[in-house]
This record gives C-alpha cells, structure tokens and sequence, in this order.
C-alpha cells in the first residue's frame, strides 16, 4: 500500500525546520546507504548536532500523533530519521532500501516533504511496482508511507533544493497484506461507531481486529 497523509506538519513547522536546516551542515549521504545503493546514491545529509536533533524529534512526535500513519504503519519501531537534501544535479537512482538497519527490519519507509513542489524541478520520489512506476511530489508537511520491499529512486534535482525527513519503521504487524486488512478494517470500526454507536455490530467487528492482532503481532 502507498499512502499519502496530508498535514503531518503544519506550514508554520516546515518553515521553521527550513529556517533552522539552512544554519545544519550537511555531509555526503553515501555514509548511510548500503553496498550496492552507494553506488547510486548522491544527496547531502544532515550531520548530528542539537538543532537537528529537535528536528527530527518534531517529526517523530508529528508521526506519532498521526491516527493514520499509526494505522497504515502499526510502528513497533523507528530507526533514526535522516534530513535529506538534494540540490542541482543530485539523485538517488534505484535501489531497494537495505532489510535491516540499526537492528530494526525495515517493512515501511516514508519520506516527509519539506520543499514547496514549486521550488525545485525534478526530484520526484519514483516508486516502481510490477505494474507501473509512479512519480510522488507531494506537499511540505505531507508524508509518502510505502512497503520497503519495492525498488525506488529519487529523479536528479535540475534546480532549486529538495528538503525531506526520510525513515523506516519496523511494523508490529510484518506483512503487508495484513497490514493492509488491519487499516480497513480501523476505518470500517471508526465509520460504524460514528454512525451508529456502540452497536452489536461494531462489537463484532472490533472483536474481529484484536482478535486478527492477536494473530498477527509481533511483540
Ligand atoms: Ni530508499
């Protein structure tokens, strides 16, 4: 499943993690990507300090607070978020994110917008399925949730920078077919208590999506 969640951060706070990213040094992405996505991987990231940490602890509060991304992802863990850039000329080419890292299994990775679409060219998130590839540029303050099993790549920036929070999480719930059956059915659960109440159908159902939790988890 590729989810896009609107609002995860409001614009105020994307400006303000844009003022703060333009004072952060940035060093060469290579140092996290792996063997083989080294070879295609040319963006800058953001180096440790105070300032980014805040950052990216703002973020992980906003994903966190997010009944959607909760829903979609069922985090049982994050690894540590990265503050991409991408200017002129830089790419990421395609690759398939590494399966674990930080011990962590990676089943979702997830880009957070933070650039105006407008103000850079190119630099589309591409992510290629069996049947199609898709272009994905979504608003600041939007994130792009989808499965880290697929093969996807980063379009060369040909003006203007592309800021983003990039990240894994390692799901409560492994594949994504179940994934996909648990996020339905919290929305069938939602939509039947707003119509109707606590009702003996929405019992049944709510005792359905513990009960395929209890299946499915792993903790
Ligand atoms: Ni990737």
């Amino acid at each position: 499943m590729l989810l896009a969640i609107e609002n995860i951060l409001s614009r105020a706070e994307v400006r303000a993690m844009r003022d703060v990213a333009a004072d952060l040094m940035f060093g060469d992405g290579k140092a996290t990507a792996g063997r083989f996505a080294r070879e295609v991987k040319a963006n800058d990231q953001a180096l440790p300090c105070p300032e980014l940490d805040v950052v990216l602890a703002k973020v992980e509060q906003a994903l966190a607070a997010s009944p959607v991304f909760r829903s979609a992802a069922r985090p049982k863990a994050l690894t540590k978020l990265i503050l991409s850039r991408y200017r002129q000329g830089q790419t990421y080419g395609l690759h398939v994110d590494d399966a674990l890292m930080q011990g962590l299994r990676t089943d979702l990775s997830f880009t957070l917008f933070l650039s105006e679409p407008d103000s850079y060219d190119g630099g589309a998130l591409i992510i290629e399925d069996t049947f199609e590839a898709r272009a994905i540029k979504l608003e600041p303050g939007e994130v792009i949730l989808y499965p880290s099993t697929t093969l996807h790549r980063v379009e060369p920036v040909s003006s203007g920078e592309r800021l983003a929070v990039v990240g894994w999480v390692q799901s409560i719930i492994r594949d994504g077919a179940q994934r996909q059956v648990l996020f339905d059915l919290d929305q069938a659960v939602e939509a039947c208590f707003a119509a109707e109440g606590k009702t003996q159908q929405f019992d049944r159902l709510a005792k359905t999506r513990a009960n395929l939790m209890r299946m499915w988890a792993e903790v």
